[in-house]
């Protein structure tokens, strides 16, 4: 598996780093407010459970698992969910935490669904944003680091199902995804 990484762009320390600053961030901005924090599965696993245990406010979980990329390297552009909601968002202070942005059809698609069920507020945390590949706008309210448009696996992040268990951020050898 390490065999196939080509360069670490965030460590397993930088990462850490980034996302105490984005709790603490969060803790300040919902003071005094319960909050629910929606995970989108499957890449988004990682970086929930280490953004949760960083949050001190009264918290609920969820997840939803959404997936528009299957076993490619492009976006279908079809967000197909294949695990909706356990509970109702209807006025609650919703924040949804994602991996990555990159087209951001998923979050377009997701964020509309959840508008409709009427959440009191509605924000996103994603761990990286791609932000030249955007082709739905999107207000992101956190964002823990801006990347170029390469392709990159780890801390949840997979090619074809693969490399999500690495516990830094990575490119691959192109020999890995060109064949
Ligand atoms: C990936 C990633 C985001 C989405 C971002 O999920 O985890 O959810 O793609 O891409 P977009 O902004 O172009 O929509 P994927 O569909 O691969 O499912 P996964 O989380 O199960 O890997
Ligand atoms: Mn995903
Ligand atoms: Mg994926």
């Amino acid at each position: 598996m390490k065999k196939d990484v080509k360069d670490v762009l965030f460590s397993e320390a930088d990462i850490e780093n980034r996302v105490r600053e984005l709790a603490e961030k969060i803790n300040d901005d919902y003071k005094g407010h319960d909050l629910l924090i929606i995970g989108v599965l499957k890449g988004a696993n990682v970086f929930m459970c280490d953004l949760m245990r960083k949050i001190t406010l009264p918290v609920q979980i969820d997840f939803i698992a959404a997936s528009s990329y299957g076993h490619s390297t492009e976006s279908s552009g079809v967000v197909k969910i294949l695990k909706d909601l356990d509970y109702s968002i209807e006025d609650r202070h919703v924040l949804i935490v994602e991996d990555i942005i990159d087209t951001g059809l998923t979050l377009k698609y997701l964020i509309e669904n959840f508008k409709s069920r009427s959440p009191k507020t509605i924000e996103i945390c994603t761990l990286l944003d791609k932000p030249e590949r955007r082709i739905a706008p999107l207000d992101v309210k956190y964002i823990g680091f801006k990347i170029p448009d390469e392709f990159i696996v780890g801390y949840g992040i997979d090619y074809a199902e693969r490399y999500r268990n690495l516990p830094y951020i990575a490119t691959l050898k192109p020999v890995v995804y060109m064949d």
